[in-house]
């Protein structure tokens, strides 16, 4: 496929809500933008894989998701980084807003499934997307940006200025 340019994209969120200074950063052969109703067929759900198991729900459905998610304005984020040349996905993240009640009705944010494409790790793109998901969380007003990971990838977050902060509990369905 042809390298999309973000005005040809159906895109999540406004472009214009990514940081100047981290576009600034990315190698010139590289794009970072919202994620695109398309994206389905650029590799996204690939690039989660090396995260986590995921299921191919199929276009019709993936687009499905996509709209019921981005009818909640202002809530969810989730942006690429692009390959210019095969016009394929090889970054992903995304950081959700949670509206509160304490704080004078503050905000968190929440930086949820960060991968980066096995044969792209190493290059700074995971701390791009973090720099990028951090700066649209403050920029929603949110107070502090938190997220969950393992022991392993601790030295990452902390390269990207996050500290360990309480304990994560979870229960499984
Ligand atoms: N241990 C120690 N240091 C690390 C590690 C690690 N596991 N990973 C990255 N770093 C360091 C790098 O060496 C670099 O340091 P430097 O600035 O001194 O050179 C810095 O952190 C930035 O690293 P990047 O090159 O940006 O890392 P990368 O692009 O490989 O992305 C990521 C890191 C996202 C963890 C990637 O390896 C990945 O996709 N892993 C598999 C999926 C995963 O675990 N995702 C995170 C889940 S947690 C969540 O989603 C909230």
């Amino acid at each position: 496929m042809p390298f999309a340019t973000d005005a040809e994209l159906d895109l999540f969120f406004p472009p214009a809500l990514i940081s100047e200074e981290v576009k600034k950063q990315l190698h010139e052969t590289l794009h970072i933008r919202p994620l695109a109703a398309t994206d389905y067929h650029r590799g996204y759900l690939d690039v989660l894989k090396v995260l986590t198991v995921v299921s191919d729900p199929g276009e019709t459905a993936f687009v499905a998701q996509f709209n019921a998610m981005r009818s909640a304005p202002h809530t969810y984020y989730p942006l690429v980084i692009v390959d210019r040349a095969s016009d394929r996905i090889v970054a992903v993240g995304c950081v959700f807003v949670e509206r509160k009640f304490l704080r004078g009705l503050g905000s968190v944010g929440h930086i949820e499934d960060i991968a980066v494409d096995k044969s792209q790790q190493g290059k700074k793109l995971g701390l791009r997307v973090i720099q990028a998901l951090t700066y649209i969380s403050e920029n929603s007003g949110c107070y502090k940006t938190i997220l969950n990971c393992s022991n392993e990838n601790i030295p990452f977050y902390q390269k990207c200025g996050f500290e360990t902060k309480e304990n994560e509990m979870a229960k499984y369905a």
